[in-house]
């Protein structure tokens, strides 16, 4: 029996006894059986369809099964399934150019990947070499991927079981003025206040030292922290200072999610690598990748960079992102991207905001939003404790459940809803989305205690 001739029924069991999932106790948990999608919706194997508020995780940006995307990937598959990495290849050189035309600065070479740990692993392998110094620096706030190096990387707690591992990382705190480690009232205020924070990490650890500093443009999964004015430019003039390599984490922001092909447009500020995935093809296949500034390129010109993949560049996935880079153009996507953010998300949330107390703040920018919930206004106190698990991440649970229920399909973190559909769902599904969240959000206020 081949795969596609299987029962559908037979997915669940044969998934209970053989597939070991990420992150989960392999014994708690009861995934649904996905038997398709389209655009903004997928659907169970009895046909409950459920609004996709997470674009899975928060990379499905041109929706699910874009026709045209899907036959780019037939007409590849057709013509050419796979080639080694050291040939050149006209889908590999195309998805390239077109990428590094969309990076800011003087970001134009191309180093591919699978996904965006081995972006984050390959950048900083880069830096490295490149000032010949060790250290990196990474926000305590940030998710960088799960490998051996870039798991070390990450600041959230899903570092803690793999420590200790990859030395020379060194965290900070970057901006969050609702949750100011610097005290600051105004978003002016903790720019400032973080900049000056970072250059007293950079002097106790010796500038002279760090080889890079890693940050995500707009942070995602540990809460869409817009960086507030000033910040990414005094990040960009530091790095300068000290010539220090900036590498822009857009694994997640990027191709479109803020609204500009990379999240870091919003402020005109180029850094010296970029590294995505994710939204580059939609993960139709996995793809990911470093872009590279030329004077980082100019080190490996003759010398060897120590770093392969036997799938980098791979054709099925660089045909890919190609034909999702000309979609996007030819539809708009990201000037929809940009309506949404303005002119609906934001909207509506501040709504929420203006009607639920447990709702303490809401942010964000293009369709990366975030709603944070309290328990108490005054005091900020969150729904429910940093990383909860079991019984105190109860009400976080019973949220989820609720959404469920109502055929939308929520992404949280923490005591966070994050508000990321396709950039291509349309004005009225989000509305319709975030009705639910309004219904759903009683449950919060009833755990109100301010
Ligand atoms: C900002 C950021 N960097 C890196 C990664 C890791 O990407 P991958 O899961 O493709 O390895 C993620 C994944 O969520 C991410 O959000």
């Amino acid at each position: 029996m081949t795969a596609l001739e299987t029962r559908p029924s037979d997915a669940l069991a044969n998934d209970r006894s053989h597939v070991f999932h990420s992150w989960s106790a392999q014994g708690m948990i009861n995934p649904i059986v996905v038997a398709g999608a389209e655009g903004s919706w997928f659907w169970d194997e009895d046909g409950k369809r459920y609004l996709d508020f997470s674009s899975q995780l928060v990379n499905v940006n041109i929706g699910h099964q874009h026709p045209k995307l899907v036959a780019a990937i037939q007409e590849q598959a057709a013509r050419l399934c796979t080639i080694a990495p050291f040939h050149a290849n006209d889908a590999r050189s195309e998805a390239a150019r077109l990428i590094a035309e969309r990076a800011p600065g003087d970001l134009d070479m191309v180093f591919f990947t699978n996904g965006g740990a081995e972006a984050t692993e390959n950048a900083i392998r880069m830096a490295r070499l490149h000032t010949g110094r060790h250290k990196i620096l990474t926000m305590y706030r940030s998710y960088h991927g799960a490998t051996g190096g870039a798991i070390q990387l990450t600041g959230d707690p899903r570092r803690w079981p793999s420590e200790p591992g990859l030395p020379g990382v060194v965290k900070f705190w970057g901006p969050y003025p609702y949750r100011s480690a610097f005290h600051s009232s105004t978003v002016e205020e903790e720019s400032e206040r973080a900049l000056q924070h970072l250059r007293d990490v950079l002097m106790v650890e010796g500038a002279q030292n760090i080889a890079a500093i890693l940050l995500e443009s707009v942070v995602g999964t540990n809460g869409i922290l817009v960086p507030p004015p000033g910040y990414l430019e005094g990040v960009r003039a530091l790095c300068d200072e000290f010539g220090i390599v900036l590498i822009a984490d857009e694994v997640m922001s990027g191709f479109g999610r803020c609204g500009e092909w990379f999240a870091i447009d919003n402020w005109r500020v180029a850094p010296d690598l970029i590294c995505f995935a994710k939204g580059v093809n939609s993960g139709y296949l996995p793809l990911g990748g470093v872009v590279i500034s030329r004077r980082i390129a100019e080190t490996f010109k003759t010398r060897q960079f120590p770093g392969g993949l036997t799938y980098s560049g791979h054709p099925l996935a660089c045909a890919s992102a190609v034909a999702s880079i000309n979609i996007f153009e030819e539809e708009g996507i990201i000037d929809h991207a940009r309506h949404l953010g303005r002119d609906v998300i934001g909207p509506e949330l501040e709504k929420l905001k203006a009607k639920h107390l447990s709702v303490g703040d809401v942010r964000g920018v293009g369709v990366f939003w975030a709603i944070e919930l309290v328990k108490n206004r005054e005091t900020r106190e969150p729904l429910v404790p940093f990383n909860a698990a079991g019984e105190a991440n109860a009400p976080m649970l019973e949220l989820v459940a609720a959404c469920k229920a109502r055929n939308l399909w929520p992404f949280t973190h923490f005591n966070r809803i994050h508000v990321v559909p396709p950039l291509t769902t349309s004005d009225d599904e989000v509305r319709q989305g975030i009705a639910i969240l309004d219904e759903v959000l009683e449950l919060a206020d009833a755990r109100y205690a301010g």
